[in-house]
């Protein structure tokens, strides 16, 4: 993996994170870590000097054991990996908890760690992202209606977690660069 600059990026955020999927992971070897899949997503610039702060949005629902993680950690980080070959692992870190099994070797994927985050080493883009603001989403905010019956039937609202992302990884081969 290779250190690079976030505006050195090629990024489709629609694409990339809806359709091709995320891994959201906090935590490390000393403390534990887990991960989970994810499709919702922004990424963007708002606030800090000089045009914005590189950020980056994902959303987390109370349930996911993924959660304590995020809430208890000061940096977490956003990994892509080769969909064409690794679709069938992240559906299934995206379908097991971590509370019932070590899912990440049972998906075969390999854990590197940094000073207070976890990525993978199958990725080809990781984003290390220390947290800045989060905040639940809230019933009272939708103006469309439709969106909230059908997003939240059981009314468990995700947590958006915003980011500064202060470092960039790639792999040799990575199409982001
Ligand atoms: C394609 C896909 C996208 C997902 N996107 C999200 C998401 O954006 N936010 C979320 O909270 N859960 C999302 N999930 C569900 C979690 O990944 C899933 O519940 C996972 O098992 C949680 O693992 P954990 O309990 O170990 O944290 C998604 C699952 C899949 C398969």
């Amino acid at each position: 993996m290779e250190e690079v600059n976030v505006y050195d990026l090629k990024f489709n955020p629609m694409h990339d994170i809806a359709k091709d999927w995320m891994l959201v992971t906090a935590g490390d070897d000393k403390n534990g870590f887990n991960t989970m899949t994810a499709s919702w997503g922004h990424m963007g610039s708002i606030w800090g000097h000089g045009g914005g702060m590189p950020t980056a949005i994902c959303y987390v629902r109370p349930q996911r054991y993924t959660r304590q993680f995020i809430d208890r950690e000061p940096l977490y980080t956003l990994c892509f990996l080769p969909v064409e070959k690794y679709r069938k692992e992240l559906a299934y870190l995206g379908s097991r908890s971590g509370r019932d099994e070590d899912k990440v070797a049972n998906a075969g994927l390999h854990p590197v760690f940094g000073d207070g985050y976890t990525y993978f080493e199958e990725a080809n883009l990781v984003l290390v992202c220390r947290k800045v603001y989060q905040t639940p989403i809230l019933e009272s905010g939708f103006v469309d209606q439709k969106t909230l019956n059908e997003s939240y039937p059981e009314r468990d609202f995700h947590d958006m977690y915003l980011g500064e992302i202060v470092k960039v990884f790639v792999s040799e081969d990575s199409k982001f660069i």
